[in-house]
């Protein structure tokens, strides 16, 4: 009796397991396409603040100066237009990011040349992005971090930049997403 129930109801295992990971899957596409978080008003935790470098160091747009803050690997870069987290100085702004990609953790980077970014991340666009070289998310400089492509769910968390005398220093950081794990 017992082995009879067993055949007629065996089927329904691999269904189950079947139907679960495409719930899975289908959830996990749903994250990626349509639940990418647009970045809102800084929400700074204040910190000890660092020297990063010289008011006058930058020359032209998209130049960058990598620092580590609070332990966290990190980029100031010089733009043509404001975010909002940037302090103008002259005619550029600034803003500073993480650079700790919130998808898995791997560490970012500016890639200035756009056929680049169209051919290795499948990303067309007429100016540098922020790209994450282990699962190819794009994030945008001018959007305040936000991811333009990509498994990343979450903007880059920002750090707050000052300018004290001559120097620019860091003296806040937005807490970093949970890792998104999938
Ligand atoms: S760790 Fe950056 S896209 Fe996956």
């Amino acid at each position: 009796m017992h082995r009879r129930k067993f055949l007629e109801l065996w089927w329904t295992v691999p269904v189950t397991i079947t139907f679960g990971i495409m719930g899975v899957l289908g959830y996990r596409a749903k994250k990626i396409t349509f639940d990418k978080e647009i970045p809102g008003e800084p929400k700074f935790i204040s910190k000890t603040a660092k020297r990063i470098t010289k008011v006058d160091y930058f020359r032209n747009d998209y130049e960058i100066v990598d620092f580590i803050y609070e332990g966290i690997p990190s980029f100031i870069i010089c733009l043509p237009e404001r975010t909002k987290t940037s302090i103008k100085i002259g005619q550029k702004y600034y803003t500073a990011y993480s650079r700790v990609c919130t998808h898995h953790g791997c560490l970012v980077e500016l890639i200035k040349d756009p056929e680049v970014i169209a051919f290795a991340y499948n990303y067309r666009n007429d100016r540098p992005m922020i790209c994450c070289p282990c699962h190819y998310s794009v994030f945008d400089p001018v959007k305040d971090g936000r991811v333009a492509l990509g498994q990343a769910i979450y903007p880059l968390p920002r750090i707050k930049i000052e300018v004290i005398g001559k120097f620019i220093y860091s003296s806040g950081i937005e807490k970093a997403p949970k890792l998104f794990a999938t």
